[in-house]
């Protein structure tokens, strides 16, 4: 079967092409892409007007099942995916029963492939239960296809064990995505220990919680060779860690979210849960290192941490709401008006670092339209314009602080290997 697309703006980072280009498809796979391609018998979808994209690649993606059915499901996670113009999303671990062993893993895999639409990824635990006292089964789980291993939710407080994870994932080159806080220094903080906590009278999560850890993290990353990846990125310092640990040759690497990107400790003013969220969001000054890591490259990449919690959860009062954001259906909508429209980062590294970068860190062969790669593919409208309505979101997870907001750039048609699988 043939598809070509014709017309639109190819936006491709990992080809170094943006510009006109029309793309040749067979049986699911990308064939060709030049300046001008002439239809010859196969079926044509016409592009002009609309940009596309490699399918957009999540690191960071809590899909609750098994256990958390409430709060999403995977097939729901894949279909808010598909809408955000996602086409590879992981699995985090923290589920019930924690994602530690192989039989975990390939359940999640059965019930993504019944899903059917957008990859899922898994990512295993570090430690059995994420309890940080013993390690998962990481060899069994990478048979059954993980490619990292976290505890996130929470760090790996022990340092022997997270030394010895580092190790043994080594044989594997899998990365350890790591949540960098420090328990003790962490522990009842609900926002960021700054003004907005002061005037809130909410005990602090200081700066100190992520860099202490990450300090320690790098250190046992350099002292074993292992691949390091720190999730969500909070605080100007460890972008400053980051970069000098690049530089010296460690095996580091780094995300950020579009909420620490966009927002700052004064979005939870007036209680509001929605903007509750680990590590919480910080200074002007850390979102402002946190656009410049990206830009400079400390930063590899932008993951969601799509973190969905049911409407009774967030509506209680704001010690007992949990931590967390989803954020599938925005993210990229959300940058492309707040930071590419702005021009605070060109539209070729956004679409870098939500695509082929991330696909890299998981060693996963998509994230590129180049010949040879998977059609995994979406189509943006630069002009449509939006006001986000979380109430509308696909994902059961309605827990956004950007509701309200005005965006454009949004996905309008998301191909997994070619199929549509979403379509406005
Ligand atoms: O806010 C958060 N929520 N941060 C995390 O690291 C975990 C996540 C969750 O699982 O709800």
């Amino acid at each position: 079967m043939e598809l070509l697309i014709r017309g639109g703006t190819l936006v491709d980072p990992s080809q170094g092409l943006h510009g006109q280009y029309d793309l040749l498809i067979r049986d699911g796979v990308v064939v060709k892409v030049a300046e001008s391609l002439a239809p010859s018998g196969e079926k044509v979808l016409e592009a002009a007007g609309k940009t596309i994209l490699p399918g957009l690649v999540d690191l960071h993606t809590h899909l609750r099942e098994p256990g958390f059915e409430e709060k999403e499901t995977v097939e729901s996670a894949c279909r808010a995916a598909a809408t955000g113009g996602f086409t590879s999303i992981t699995a985090m671990p923290n589920t019930d029963p924690v994602m530690d062993d192989g039989r975990t893993v390939e359940y999640v895999r059965l019930l993504s492939c019944r899903a059917g639409g957008v990859r899922v990824w898994p990512v295993g635990a570090v430690s059995k239960g994420l309890a940080g006292r013993e390690l998962a089964e990481i060899g069994l789980m990478y048979r059954s296809g993980i490619r990292a291993v976290t505890d996130d939710g929470r760090g790996v407080s022990c340092a022997r064990l997270l030394k010895n994870a580092l190790l043994y994932c080594r044989q594997f080159e899998l990365p350890l995505f790591e949540h960098c806080e420090e328990e003790a220094l962490a522990a009842g903080g609900q926002v960021h220990d700054g003004v907005a906590a002061l005037r809130l009278g909410l005990p602090g999560l200081p700066a100190s919680a992520e860099t202490v850890m990450l300090a320690r993290d790098l250190l046992l990353a350099a002292e074993t060779g292992g691949r390091v990846h720190i999730m969500h990125l909070s605080t100007a310092r460890a972008v400053e860690m980051i970069r000098q640990a690049k530089a010296e040759g460690v095996r580091v690497t780094a995300e950020v979210t579009p909420h620490h990107l966009l927002l700052t400790e004064d979005a939870v003013l007036g209680f509001n849960t929605y903007a509750k969220v680990k590590p919480p969001l910080r200074t002007a000054a850390d979102m402002q290192a946190l656009r410049q890591g990206l830009l400079d490259g400390a930063i590899d990449a932008i993951a969601t941490d799509h973190a969905p919690h049911t409407e009774a959860e967030k509506a209680g009062d704001f010690l007992s709401s949990p931590f967390g954001i989803a954020g599938l259906e925005t993210a990229f909508p959300l940058l492309y008006t707040y930071l590419v429209r702005t021009g605070v980062i060109p539209l070729d590294l956004l679409v870098g670092k939500m695509s082929r970068t991330p696909a890299a860190i998981l060693g996963i062969p998509h994230g590129s339209l180049a010949p040879g790669f998977a059609a995994d593919l979406v189509l943006i409208d630069t002009e449509q314009e939006l006001t986000i309505d979380r109430r509308r979101f696909l994902s059961r997870g309605k827990n956004s602080p950007f509701h309200g907001w005005q965006v454009t750039g949004l996905p309008v048609l998301t191909m997994v290997s070619g199929k549509v699988v979403w379509m406005s």
